[in-house]
């Protein structure tokens, strides 16, 4: 490997949520922090570089969104997924959670319906509530080991109301790769009952165990017609602080009821800096991609090994994502008790299953995108207070 992702390099005190929050999330700024989901690691020099030379310039002003920052994009989902899109399909956005709360309000009214399938990140559920629309919980279903759609359900509670479907795909916190199959009797559903859907890929790259990303776009073209798709860089290579992402959409109506909404809102604009991270990471990062891919394998490794000796805590197998779900509920704790346990008891932060809503009791989300000695200290002190 030519990038180190044992060194520790401290966090604290860089007004970062995962280490500088912590007294105030868990009352103790002590415990080991792998909740919030970016990762510890230091980024590609080739992106610090390019960041680095940018801001040397000295001048920041008001900066377009120039060919090659489209073309980065561009030839990363060509090349990687298969996925053709040009300059036009694009729109650069501030984030995926603005993004969604963007096409909630420009896509559907006060009162519609917008399907989600719990546990799902919680910004789907409350951005549909934040507008006054109304979630659908097509609860994801634990079928020998592994979430699946529950199709038959999610049939039943279409009604005409329901205009939008929000997929996280991957799945984001269960790691579920959906397959093709999956996804195209999704599409069939969302078809036959004329719903959007709105496809956030933000895990995209983070694939584990020989898994493939299928973009929604790419199913058919009613999929590519009739869908909206996020995507960014931004957990792919650490990023995410620097708030830029994408939205493609390949509809030209959709596109301009989006630039409508970014006009009418004065929402255009980026840091020059954010773009270049963007440009740099899609056409300089692959070789960093490619071997943290191995080390978040190597991480994995030491999490299933825990979860088959300790034998108490079951590991969800992810097939993407940096974040380990947990099943906990053999320790037999509410989630109160559950949260209280592993901050108290085993000196880690973890995200409370809870927070992803029906389907999260009993379960805890460990991002193990940290250097292999924090995980394993991590993993020794949760063995111990089960232990105790
Ligand atoms: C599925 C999913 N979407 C979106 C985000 C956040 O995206 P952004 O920071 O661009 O709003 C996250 C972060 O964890 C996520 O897991």
């Amino acid at each position: 490997m030519s990038y180190s992702f044992d060194t520790i390099i401290s966090r604290e005190q860089t007004n970062c949520y995962k280490y500088d929050l912590r007294s105030k999330v868990f009352g103790d700024s002590s415990v080991i922090p792998l909740w919030v989901a970016d990762m510890d690691f230091k980024i590609a020099d080739e992106i610090i570089a390019d960041i680095t030379h940018a801001a040397q310039h000295g001048i920041y002003g008001y900066t377009f969104f120039y060919e090659n920052l489209y073309n980065s994009l561009i030839q990363w989902n060509a090349r990687r997924n298969n996925w053709h899109f040009t300059a036009s399909d694009v729109l650069f956005y501030h984030g995926i959670v603005p993004s969604l709360n963007l096409i909630i309000q420009e896509f559907t009214e006060v009162g519609d319906e917008v399907i989600v399938q719990t546990p799902v990140y919680f910004p789907f559920f409350q951005s549909v509530e934040t507008h006054k629309r109304i979630v659908v919980n097509n609860q994801l279903v634990l079928h020998n080991g592994e979430y699946q759609m529950d199709f038959d359900a999610l049939e039943q509670c279409i009604t005409p109301r329901t205009k939008l479907m929000i997929l996280c795909h991957p799945h984001n916190p269960v790691g579920r790769c959906w397959t093709r199959d999956e996804l195209m009797q999704l599409h069939d559903i969302c078809k036959k009952h004329n719903i959007l859907v709105i496809s956030d890929e933000i895990h995209a790259d983070i694939l584990l165990g020989g898994n493939t990303h299928i973009p929604w776009a790419t199913l058919s073209e009613y999929a590519r017609d009739n869908s909206i798709t996020l995507v960014a860089p931004s957990k792919t290579f650490n990023i995410a602080g620097l708030s830029i992402s994408a939205i493609v959409c390949q509809n030209q109506y959709f596109v301009s009821k989006i630039k409508l909404f970014i006009e009418r809102n004065q929402l255009h604009g980026m840091s020059p800096l954010n773009m270049k991270a963007f440009e740099s990471a899609y056409t300089k990062g692959e070789q960093w991609l490619t071997e943290l891919l191995q080390y978040l394998e190597g991480n994995l490794t030491c999490i299933r090994e825990f979860t088959d000796t300790s034998n108490i805590i079951r590991l969800i197998e992810p097939q993407a994502t940096y974040l380990a779900w947990l099943d906990c509920r053999a320790l037999s704790m509410n989630d109160d008790e559950l949260h209280s346990f592993f901050v108290q008891k085993a000196g880690v932060g973890l995200s409370s299953g809870i927070q992803f809503g029906k389907g999260g009791e009993g379960f805890m989300r460990l991002n193990y995108a940290c250097p292999r000695s924090v995980l394993i200290q991590a993993l020794e002190q949760i063995g111990v207070a089960i232990k105790k």
